[in-house]
């Protein structure tokens, strides 16, 4: 073939789809805020591909079709780290952190110190080198002094930049180092398709990425949902000064930082940093299992220095850890509102997640096949997102040769009545509805915040209310009244606690007809679908008569619901439930004009994320169904709108990443108004 002379337009052609995709990359990977469609992007990779094929003489190895180029590899080259990749001392509480601050400051005199708080990433250290802006190496952090040379693998993570962005400043030579992990969701899902392919599912997001970067062949690391954060950077030049600040020229060459690093002035605001991510941990996409305190001045961690193979200038603020190992001592079961039954662990009480756990969920029968749980097994332990403790493994090679399988048993442990599975469901229900564990739950949902609201009517006094005669149902509450001076006598209660809850009770009685038509406890009529049925129909009286043919062809109800809705009031039990209610006084139609002819909202999607400064979720949700739209949990591509409030949290991220439109607070409110 004869040699191809280099062609300027060629040359200028490959050139501006390299800095197109790169700059797409960036949008999409490290803000979350993609410009183009997925289909875009490809019409433009292809046409890069196409031309690097073509063109072979001019492939660079920092082009964005370089990440999945490489071959497999039988071992990793070791590399030396400049500098070693030290460890963090760990704390677990305020005291601890309070002896590194004295020491600090002990050490460095009288001068101020400010700290940088960020979040402990819970996935993998790792280690990336520059030459004049291009990604040259990649490594693992090993022992800290030599790791695996990985930089095939590291090429595949689309938010490690193959070249920084940018003016190049003058570096060399730069070393950046940070954390790759991997998001909850994607793991899941992850784990979900090697499941149904018939392969070995992972324990955790970090064991996924951890044994991801170790695979040899980078086309399968390249398949791996994984991403990067980074934390550090060291260059010899150019003069750095604050640690802070290098997080700043790291975002601005284009790598991925935490936006929740924060920098303090005393000791009480780490402590607050610390205390706040205990609780919102779960608001991230990802795991973190601390917090990283770090002295901000580079000058002073030089004077600190590190003893042994930890800083003396940083310290790891861990929380309490959410998983652990405990014995299943029996399973028994839970019967809900409905009479779904909930198999629970009873388990010997174990600290996890900050709080002693004795009892956990095991969703339903099938999972406990699964995972094969047996009674006498030594399981682990985990405090999910939604804070309900489950059981999420079992460590086989403990198992004792006394292990015994559970069986669903053919009656309700509660009522003995005869209990039944839907073929399309998990759950087993036990039918009948005087059921007095189904009382109780029933009562318990009544009240609950989503539903009535009423404050002080919590599990332990509705069981003693049931328990004493005092109520049988939900109805029943609202009659509680006329026996205030028993009430008052009772063990532990006294005019005070009797007359809150009577008044408690009397409060309820204004919450909207939605709520009402939610509380009453219709299986498959969460809040959601009562705010439909009474956007669409908009009285108890007229719900009632409407045919199910008719409620099916609601958008949203369907027949499954249509069908236990119907059922629900062919009982006369219920009904006359209903009517007392009624003449208790509580709301059975929505006095508002109900039919929007057209508002922002109509038909549209909407997520809410973080806290509203001018109304509460419920509010929120109650406008925004109010005026024709639906209010759902997740984002998804299908989301019209996401609402942003104050500390919002992965689903915003989400909402970036998926180029969801959103909207602030002060956005939101004129769109209501
Ligand atoms: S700084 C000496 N910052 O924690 C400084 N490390 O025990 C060490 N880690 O191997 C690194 N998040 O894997 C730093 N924001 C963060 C971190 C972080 C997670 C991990 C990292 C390191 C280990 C140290």
């Amino acid at each position: 073939m004869p040699a191809k002379s280099p062609n300027p337009v060629i040359l200028k052609r490959l050139e501006a789809l390299r800095t197109q995709l790169r700059d797409h990359d960036y949008r999409y990977y490290v803000l979350a805020q993609p410009r183009i469609s997925d289909q875009q992007y490809d019409t433009l990779m292809r046409e890069l591909i196409e031309l690097e094929k073509t063109y072979p003489e001019f492939i660079a190895p920092d082009s964005p079709s370089q990440r999945v180029g490489g071959e497999p590899t039988k071992e990793f080259p070791t590399v030396t780290h400049a500098v070693p990749m030290l460890s963090l001392s760990n704390t677990y509480n305020e005291e601890e952190v309070r002896s590194f601050d004295e020491r600090v400051h002990s050490l460095l005199g009288k001068e101020p110190v400010r700290y940088v708080c960020e979040l402990k990433f819970d996935g993998v250290a790792i280690s990336l080198l520059y030459y004049n802006g291009v990604f040259v190496r990649g490594a693992t952090r090993g022992d800290g002094t030599q790791g695996d040379e990985i930089t095939q693998n590291l090429k595949t993570i689309r938010s490690i930049p193959l070249r920084l962005r940018g003016e190049k400043k003058g570096f060399d030579e730069i070393e950046v180092r940070g954390e790759v992990l991997m998001d909850r969701e994607d793991f899941r899902k992850m784990n979900e398709e090697r499941e149904l392919a018939g392969e070995k599912t992972f324990v955790n997001p970090r064991n996924s990425s951890a044994g991801t970067l170790k695979l040899q062949d980078p086309k399968i690391v390249a398949t791996r949902p994984l991403k990067f954060f980074s934390y550090y950077l060291r260059t010899e030049d150019a003069p750095l000064s604050s640690h802070y600040e290098n997080l700043k020229i790291l975002r601005e060459f284009g790598f991925p930082i935490s936006e929740h690093a924060r920098l303090c002035k005393t000791l009480g605001e780490v402590i607050d940093y610390w205390k706040e991510w205990e609780e919102r941990r779960e608001d991230l996409p990802y795991d973190i299992d601390g917090i990283v305190v770090k002295v901000d001045s580079l000058r002073q961690q030089e004077r600190l220095g590190a003893i042994s193979k930890s800083p003396r200038w940083a310290i790891a603020f861990k929380f309490a850890a959410r998983q652990a190992t405990t014995v299943l001592k029996d399973i028994t079961l839970q019967v809900g509102r409905v009479g779904t039954m909930t198999p629970v662990a009873e388990l010997e009480p174990v600290f996890v997640g900050g709080s002693t756990v004795s009892r956990a969920t095991l969703h339903n029968e099938d999972y406990i096949k699964e995972l094969d749980i047996r009674i006498g097994d030594t399981v682990t332990v985990e405090k999910g997102g939604d804070v309900i403790p489950k059981v999420s493994g079992v460590i086989k090679e403990k198992r004792k040769p006394g292990a015994k399988p559970f069986s669903m048993p053919g009656t309700c442990p509660e009522c003995g009545s005869k209990i039944f599975r839907s073929a399309d469901e998990a759950h087993y229900y036990c039918e009948n509805s005087e059921c007095p564990a189904q009382i109780r739950a029933r009562i318990g949902h009544f009240a609950h915040r989503g539903a009535m609201d009423i404050e002080g009517l919590g599990e332990a006094i509705v069981d003693q209310l049931v328990e004493l005669g005092f109520i049988q149902n939900y109805a029943d509450l609202y009659e509680l009244h006329k026996q205030k001076k028993k009430l008052v006598d009772l063990d532990r209660w006294g005019e005070k606690s009797a007359t809150n809850l009577l008044e408690a009770i009397e409060e309820s009685k204004k919450k909207p007809f939605s709520r009402v038509l939610f509380a009453v406890g219709i299986r498959h009529v969460g809040s959601g679908v009562a705010q439909l049925i009474v956007n669409n129909i908009g009285s108890m009286e007229k719900f009632i008569a409407t045919p199910q043919a008719e409620l099916e062809r609601i958008q949203g109800v369907g027949p499954r619901i249509a069908e236990s809705v119907h059922r629900f009031f062919n009982d006369k039990h219920n009904l006359k439930l209903v009517k007392r209610l009624q003449d208790a006084g509580l709301q059975m139609e929505e006095k508002k004009k109900r039919v929007i002819i057209q508002s922002p909202f109509t038909g549209k999607t909407v997520v809410l994320t973080g806290t509203l400064s001018s109304m509460s979720r419920d509010e929120a949700k109650e406008k925004i169904e109010r005026l024709g739209g639906k209010v759902t949990s997740t984002v998804s591509s299908n989301t019209d709108y996401v609402i942003v409030g104050v500390d919002a949290g992965s689903k915003l991220d989400k909402a970036k990443k998926l180029g969801v439109k959103t909207l602030d607070e002060t956005a939101f409110s004129k769109m209501l108004k």
